[in-house]
């Protein structure tokens, strides 16, 4: 397992070939992270849906994207005391909120960044594992985030990544899938009415 080091600055700059755009409203994203609300619909529930995240004793998550903890806090537990999971999201004051509500949860040992996923403060192969919940068709480069995940991951590390359909349509998906097919081995990829989930291993 690896140590999270010092920050570095990322050696690649980002490439305009697709850009992001989208902001979930808060009003929208509070309705639609209703637990009830996805009970009834059959909709994502972070508890079960984390499984998909390799669990193994000292291993380093980082969670891009962790915006109001949906999957967060159901990642610290399913990661367990003796790995560390980084919240990272570009809202200080989202992540000042996060550290408050988790920090007293049993799980991983965490740690908080404001930042930018196109722009990853963390060293190369630092991580063992990378989740998006959600993230990556929010941010303003989504291909030079792709970039920096296979950077900051380790060798044979695993990145997880869930899109939500209606907002990252086939003709933006296109090129992104592509860029992850290139630089990582695909492990499986499932395709919902909403959402798309994948998981790539990078090579060693
Ligand atoms: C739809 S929310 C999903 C949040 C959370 N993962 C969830 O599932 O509820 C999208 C998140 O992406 C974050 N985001 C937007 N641009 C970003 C960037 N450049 N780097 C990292 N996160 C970003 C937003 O702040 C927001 O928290």
């Amino acid at each position: 397992m690896t140590t999270v080091d010092h920050p570095v600055t990322p050696t690649q700059p980002a490439e305009p070939a697709i850009r992001g755009g989208w902001r979930t409203p808060a009003g929208l994203y509070r309705l639609i992270s209703s637990p009830v609300l996805r009970a009834i619909l059959g909709w994502d529930l972070p508890r079960y849906d984390v499984r998909i995240v390799d669990r193994r004793p000292g291993t380093v998550c980082l969670e891009v994207g962790s915006g109001g903890g949906f999957y967060t806090k159901a990642l610290k537990a399913h990661l367990g005391n003796e790995s560390t999971l980084i919240a990272l999201d570009p809202s200080a004051r989202g992540v000042d909120s996060l550290r408050r509500s988790l920090d007293t949860l049993p799980g991983a040992q965490m740690t908080y960044l404001a930042a930018d996923g196109c722009r990853l403060p963390l060293a190369d192969a630092s991580a063992d594992t990378l989740f998006y919940g959600y993230s990556l068709e929010e941010m303003p480069d989504p291909l030079a985030a792709v970039r920096e995940a296979h950077r900051v991951l380790r060798p044979g590390g695993e990145l997880v990544l869930f899109l939500w359909r209606p907002v990252i349509k086939r003709h933006r998906r296109r090129p992104i899938i592509t860029t992850l097919d290139q630089l990582f081995e695909r492990r499986r990829a499932a395709i919902g009415p909403q959402n798309l989930r994948l998981v790539y291993r990078k090579h060693d």
